[in-house]
């Protein structure tokens, strides 16, 4: 039985038949007041007009004593509780039992498409795109590790205007080698040089790459066999990156998947009389909850944004059914978010769309911006970051590998270890401390109770045989307790971060509990008790990591 059921037990016991909707026992906020903490007790009290203090009283001598060592009624009704060395034991047993170190399965049989990364086609990724596809990564993890059928969705922008443009560069502004041997940087230097012929005054080169344009969107075979190859070497491009950042997406339906899917919208939208027409442009007027107006058709008869991303609902809807679509963009798109949510609520859409808006990245103290120059290549960045690695692990004999999975892991918990919501700065010397809040921290603490094990010469395999008995064992193991409730909460939250902040509290609360108490020098049964809870809190870390998407490698 888990705490909340003990508790509610008592509850029942106390008080029959008044129910106690929402009852919580959470971790106390100081360990001077116990171990757990429960509040429920004032909330009966009403319900029954009893004084706090004494509901609270009739709850504590209902309480289980065999798990509880105190139970004291604090304030105005707290109540307050330390549990017993033996129960904590028995809990850890279940969870050294539990498959997946005891992470429900809260998901099993719902899908959850998550669209993630959606970085724009014909472009390199850059530093800016790590959020993206960092946080998504590990939202999709998350998700997934509580059972959950996740299809992971890169949204790639590949349609739109630019590829007349680019068109028009590949043809104009290559040459044969470059043409023959196409790469995502020769298109990005294609279109770079194609754009600013645009703007030339005359507005020839501009026409010529409106009509190319054109040509694609009315299937022009050869226009299209170009455009698939742009796709194809883009797709091919992101992936080599998302090789090195452990990522892999299950489709790629980009906007022009929903491209065909655009005029059948607008139709059902114009039906229900949402759409109107504004200025010869059609639009959804959202002016009564705040969110303007949002354009579903240009004056020039092209889609938008809006659109594209309303008939991709649908879509996933009609294909995948599932029960709600995650979206992890940049909070600069929240209005977008806000605005076609609303229109697919009137429309009827049930599937729950959830955006996880997330703040800029900064790059040691200074604002990225193509303009500042400091727009670093993805690939440049990982990179340097195993570069970097690998000047730390090598004195020790470190391999490369070694040096990939620490330098990444680092790049990945820099960005992790913040809630989303927040901005962030990227800084090398946080990013790869081997103290304090970062991965090459957390993966040594690992590696360290590998390493630990490995000398202990194995330890029994049973899940039985934890023992309790000091604070510092206590402590740690009582968070170890925590770790299916904070994979819940992460999930709960879209937050890869409350992940992260657990992890670090665990290995914190083990570094303390590992200088206090002796390990292997203790004797038996101490010894192979306390080893099983280092093996468990490795297990643990190892899960977390793995969840966040960060590699756990056994020696450093
Ligand atoms: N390609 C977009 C960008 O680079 C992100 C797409 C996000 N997904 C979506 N369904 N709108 O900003």
């Amino acid at each position: 039985m888990t705490l909340d059921d003990i508790v509610k037990a008592a509850f029942a016991a106390a008080f029959p038949g008044v129910e106690t909707p929402g009852l919580r026992v959470v971790p106390a906020t100081d360990p001077k007041f116990g171990d757990y903490q429960c509040n429920d007790a004032l909330k009966i009290a009403k319900k029954v007009g009893m004084k706090p203090r004494d509901a609270a009283q009739k709850v504590a001598d209902a309480l289980d004593k065999a798990c509880f060592e105190k139970v004291e009624v604090a304030g105005p009704g707290f109540l307050n509780l330390t549990v017993r060395g033996d129960w904590i034991a028995q809990r850890l047993s279940e969870l050294a039992k539990a498959d997946k170190c005891g992470i429900p399965q809260s998901g099993k049989g719902k899908r959850v498409v998550i669209d993630y990364s959606s970085p724009n086609a014909a472009k390199q990724m850059h530093i800016g795109h790590i959020r993206s596809t960092v946080i998504g990564c590990s939202i999709d993890r998350i998700f997934r590790s509580l059972g959950y059928d996740v299809i992971a969705d890169n949204h790639l922008g590949d349609w739109g205007t630019q590829f007349g443009i680019l068109i028009k560069g590949y043809r104009e502004c290559l040459t044969d080698e470059e043409r023959a041997n196409l790469t995502v940087a020769n298109l990005e230097k294609c279109y770079v040089l194609s754009a600013a012929k645009a703007k030339e005054e005359d507005g020839v080169w501009k026409d010529a790459c409106r009509a190319e344009l054109v040509k694609l969107q009315q299937g022009d075979k050869e226009n299209l066999a170009l455009w698939k190859r742009f796709i194809e070497i883009s797709i091919g491009e992101f992936e080599r990156m998302y090789a090195k950042l452990g990522v892999k997406f299950d489709t790629y339906r980009g906007e022009s998947f929903y491209n065909p899917l655009m005029p059948g919208v607008v139709e059902k939208l114009v039906k229900a009389g949402l759409a109107v027409e504004s200025e010869g442009a059609l639009v959804v007027n959202l002016e009564n909850e705040n969110l303007g107006v949002a354009i579903v058709r240009k004056s020039d008869g092209g889609y938008n944004y809006t659109t594209s991303d309303l008939a991709c609902v649908e879509k996933r809807v009609e294909d995948y059914d599932p029960e709600r679509i995650i979206y992890v963009t940049d909070d600069r798109q929240k209005l977008h978010f806000a605005q076609f949510f609303s229109i697919c609520a009137k429309l009827g859409q049930k599937v729950k769309l959830v955006h996880v808006p997330f703040g800029l990245m900064s790059y040691q103290g200074k604002a990225i911006s193509t303009r500042e120059g400091n727009l670093i290549r993805l690939d440049d960045l990982l990179s340097e970051a195993v570069r970097r690695a690998y000047d730390i692990v090598k004195e020790r004999g470190g391999s490369e590998e070694l040096a990939a999975q620490i330098g990444i892991g680092a790049v990945k918990y820099a960005d992790l270890s913040h809630d989303p919501a927040t901005a962030i700065d990227f800084n090398w010397d946080k990013a790869l401390a081997l103290e304090g809040n970062s991965g090459p921290y957390l993966q040594y603490a690992h590696a360290r109770v590998c390493s630990l094990l490995a000398k202990a010469g194995g330890v029994d395999a049973a899940p039985e045989g934890f023992i309790i008995a000091t604070e510092p064992e206590k402590r740690l193991a009582l968070q170890l307790l925590e770790f299916p409730g904070a994979v819940v909460r992460a999930a709960e939250a879209y937050k890869p971060s409350v992940l992260a902040e657990y992890l670090f509290q665990t290995a914190q609360l083990y570094s303390s509990f590992y200088q206090n108490t002796p390990v292997l020098k203790s004797e038996e049964p101490v010894r192979t008790a306390r080893l099983k809870l280092c093996r468990l809190f490795g297990e643990i870390v190892k899960m977390a990591l793995s969840l966040l998407g960060i590699e756990a490698p056994e020696h450093i």
